[in-house]
């Protein structure tokens, strides 16, 4: 579905030509996993699969938008927001009730909304529908911007909001990552964010290599659960250590007082530790164009969450060890919660074709299942448009 399909689309629906696009797109994380709600650094990409609307301001307090993926519509009043209707409105009615409680005067509209970004595959589509529905607010604002007192809409205000949604309204007990690429990732970049200052940096991705995302097409069944249990033994760890967060734990301080926690709790610390410590050393191996230094850098991420960290499966395991063995490829790992979901290969351009006919045959075999393969690239963050001008 291109953007003048969808276009095609709206007037069908609504009777009446759309006004503007609103678009964010969902992401991959390169390293960091499981470490953005312990205050600490995190090195996404944004993809180039979106959540796009369509639409047109209204002059009233009403929202509908019409979903071409579920051929759905919902359609809500701004002035009483409820969590009704199907599950994919949520998200949407979620971030008008955020912007709302954070002073935001909001415009109703009309919109048509198709995303490519496969859901529930942990590529992000939640934040990239929380995302791109701020963004069409925004869109159908007076001069294309939503004010309060204080100044104009930022990005990064955008994706607070739309993390404060994802928590509250929707009730998924999220970090900040998904959100936060989704607004603010550039073209040919990766971000590296510090999730405790909200600072961060556009690393460029270093020429030559592909990222490969594979799905593992397995359901994500334990993930809620086991997530929130994976927030409460960093806490309990950042108890332990009498710090604000496990950020906060050096490893000589790790070090000196490991044998004196449980294991689980151990386990969970030594992950996060090292791996905010693998955040910016990829992000140096990135800037020197080092790409076996961040291939090694990713695997090792991925054995630290198979083995300390206990989030990787038996699929992801999979599609990582039959890549690792391919020529070519630098590194391979999990990417985004775990338990299920997709996994990332770094691969030499030159054979990034041959490793993905590999897994596509290799795969099946080991796990019973068809994986879903597609090269990505690093994409811009979420933004909106006029048409017509
Ligand atoms: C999910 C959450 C993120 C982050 C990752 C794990 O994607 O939405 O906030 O915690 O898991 O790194």
């Amino acid at each position: 579905m291109n953007t003048s399909q969808q276009i095609d689309a709206f007037k069908q629906q609504f009777g009446v030509a759309p006004t503007f696009v609103a678009r964010a797109p969902g992401r991959v994380n390169l390293i960091g996993e499981h470490t953005d709600y312990n205050d600490g650094f995190v090195l996404p990409m944004a993809i180039d699969r979106d959540v796009t609307l369509v639409g047109a301001p209204r002059t009233d307090a009403q929202v509908r938008i019409h979903s071409l993926n579920f051929e759905q519509t919902t359609e809500f009043s701004l002035s009483d927001i409820q969590k009704t209707g199907p599950e994919w409105s949520h998200y949407g009615r979620g971030v008008a009730l955020a912007l709302q409680k954070a002073g935001y005067v909001l415009t109703g509209f009309d919109a048509v909304m198709y995303g490519n970004v496969p859901i529930a595959s942990g590529l992000s589509s939640s934040a990239a529908t929380e995302l791109a529905t701020i963004m069409a607010f925004s869109a159908a604002a007076e001069n294309g911007k939503l004010k309060i007192e204080n100044g104009e809409l930022s990005l990064v205000s955008a994706a607070k909001l739309a993390q404060q949604a994802e928590n509250q309204f929707v009730g998924v007990n999220c970090g900040i990552m998904d959100q936060f690429i989704s607004a603010l990732g550039a073209a040919g970049h990766a971000l590296m964010i510090d999730c405790r200052s909200l600072g961060y940096e556009l690393v460029p991705m270093p020429p030559g290599a592909t990222v490969l995302v594979v799905d593992t097409t397995a359901p994500r069944t334990l993930a809620g659960s086991a997530y929130n249990q994976r927030r409460a033994e960093c806490e309990a760890g950042a108890v332990f250590f009498d710090k604000p967060s496990l950020r906060d734990v050096t490893m000589a301080e790790f070090k000196a007082l490991q044998p004196r926690l449980p294991t689980v709790v151990m386990h969970r610390c030594a992950h996060v530790i090292m791996e905010n410590r693998r955040v910016l050393d990829a992000v140096a191996a990135m800037k020197a164009g080092d790409l076996e230094q961040l291939g090694i850098l990713m695997s090792q991420s991925h054995e630290s969450l198979r083995d300390l960290y206990e989030v990787s499966s038996k699929e992801l395991d999979a599609v990582v060890e039959i890549a690792r063995a391919e020529e070519g490829v630098y590194g391979a790992r999990m990417t985004g919660a775990g338990f299920g979901g997709c996994a990332i290969v770094l691969v030499a351009n030159e054979h990034a074709a041959a490793v993905a006919a590999k897994i596509a045959d290799e795969y099946p075999r080991r796990t019973g299942r068809t994986p879903n393969i597609y090269p990505c690239v690093a994409s811009a963050g979420a933004g909106h448009w006029k048409l017509g001008e």
